[in-house]
């Protein structure tokens, strides 16, 4: 059991500062700094089920640690492991086929904590004039692309028996604010159709994509899902390089081996306008889900398996930085969110850690 401990006056001082410091950094825009619900009183743990910006301990530190080391002293044998890896999208695939849609909830917390993803029309004519002024697609990397792009279509097209996509269009062409979510679920609840705005929405997984598409709320008019496994190193967007403004990964990244984690956000990152941003959130170092995994499950250094071959990797704040900024991308946001989940049936608390970033492209050839 979690032992409490009240924040000081200087740390809920320097709470609340940082807060206006956020509120004035996203322009007055609604701002949820991962939650307000400080637990001031050890006595209340157990009126609310999660409590945030949580503090802790040199205990909970070395207690989490020790869990974590004996938890990975035995690693899966290295000639069993690659079937995690190459198998990696069946193991998803047999996950949504078995869970369906009850993962697909609406998260309307993600606008609160990424206002990004709903521009300000003014921020939007910035972001274009940005867009125009540094555009570096030439007209041959178009033409390259588009021909590139025609021909993964057409296979797309046959696959998913549609119409093939007309010339050098491409969906979502003329909107003006274009993202890419990997898997798409979590925005398609509350895209604006108001907006100028496209989404689109990948995933590797053949029943993900059925799953966003056949949902009630999917409109092909704001939308395009297509299936795309982002660790292919040849594969092609049906978008151009640099054509978007933002693209989200939530909980994705930790399902891919970390030796690939560099590779995937390189090329990912090539696809981002100049000023686009990269909305990251995923599982923190020493999470409640990494402590409980038993031995048996780890597969490298704070990277395991689950009971159904889907993976999961365990993030500190440093390994974000250098994966993004590795990328050719600048901070804006790198933060560690430290909760206090209650399960009040069963009188106990668990700590959460999650990890919320972002970093924007600002400079124009930041490809690689
Ligand atoms: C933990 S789920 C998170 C999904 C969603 N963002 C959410 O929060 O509910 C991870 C998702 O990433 C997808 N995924 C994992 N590796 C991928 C890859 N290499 N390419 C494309 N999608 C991948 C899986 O199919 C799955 O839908």
């Amino acid at each position: 059991m979690h032992k409490l401990r009240s924040l000081s006056a200087a740390t809920l001082a320097e709470l609340l500062s940082r807060w206006s410091a956020r509120l004035k950094s996203t322009g007055g825009r609604p701002s949820a700094p991962l939650g307000s619900r400080i637990l001031l009183n050890p006595d209340d743990i157990f009126k609310h089920n999660m409590w945030d910006h949580v503090q802790w301990t040199e205990e909970d530190k070395e207690n989490a640690c020790q869990k974590a080391k004996e938890n990975s002293s035995e690693q899966i044998p290295l000639k069993e492991q690659g079937k995690f890896d190459i198998e990696a999208c069946q193991y998803w695939d047999t996950f949504y086929e078995t869970h369906q849609d009850k993962f697909f909830k609406n998260r309307k917390w993600l606008f609160l904590e990424f206002p990004e993803l709903l521009p300000s029309d003014a921020e939007s004519q910035t972001r274009n004039t940005l867009t125009r002024q540094h555009e570096h697609i030439s007209s041959t990397d178009l033409l390259r692309h588009s021909s590139h792009h025609q021909e993964s279509c057409k296979a797309a097209d046959l696959e998913n028996n549609e119409g093939p996509i007309q010339s050098s269009a491409f969906p979502g062409q003329h909107t003006s604010f274009k993202i890419l979510e990997i898997k798409g679920i979590l925005l398609i609840f509350l895209f604006d159709r108001e907006k100028d705005a496209f989404l689109y929405c990948c995933d590797f997984s053949p029943r993900a994509i059925q799953l966003v598409k056949e949902h009630p709320d999917y409109d092909d008019s704001v939308c395009h899902a297509f299936v795309h496994n982002i660790c292919e190193e040849v594969a092609s967007f049906p978008f151009p390089p640099q054509s978007l403004d933002v693209i989200l990964a939530v909980f994705v990244l930790s399902s891919i081996h970390p030796e690939r984690m560099q590779g995937v956000v390189n090329r990912l990152s090539t696809y981002l306008k100049h000023g686009g941003v990269f909305l990251f959130r995923d599982y923190g170092r020493y999470d409640f889900s990494q402590l409980r995994f038993k031995k048996g499950r780890c597969l490298s250094e704070n990277f395991y398996t689950r009971g159904d071959g889907t993976c999961v990797y365990f993030f500190t704040k440093e390994e974000v930085h250098h994966l993004f900024s590795n990328a050719g991308l600048e901070e804006v946001q790198n933060l560690e969110d430290r909760r206090l989940q209650v399960n009040r049936g069963k009188k106990v608390a668990m700590h959460r850690v999650w990890m919320q970033s972002k970093y924007r492209k600002t400079h124009p050839s930041s490809t690689s």
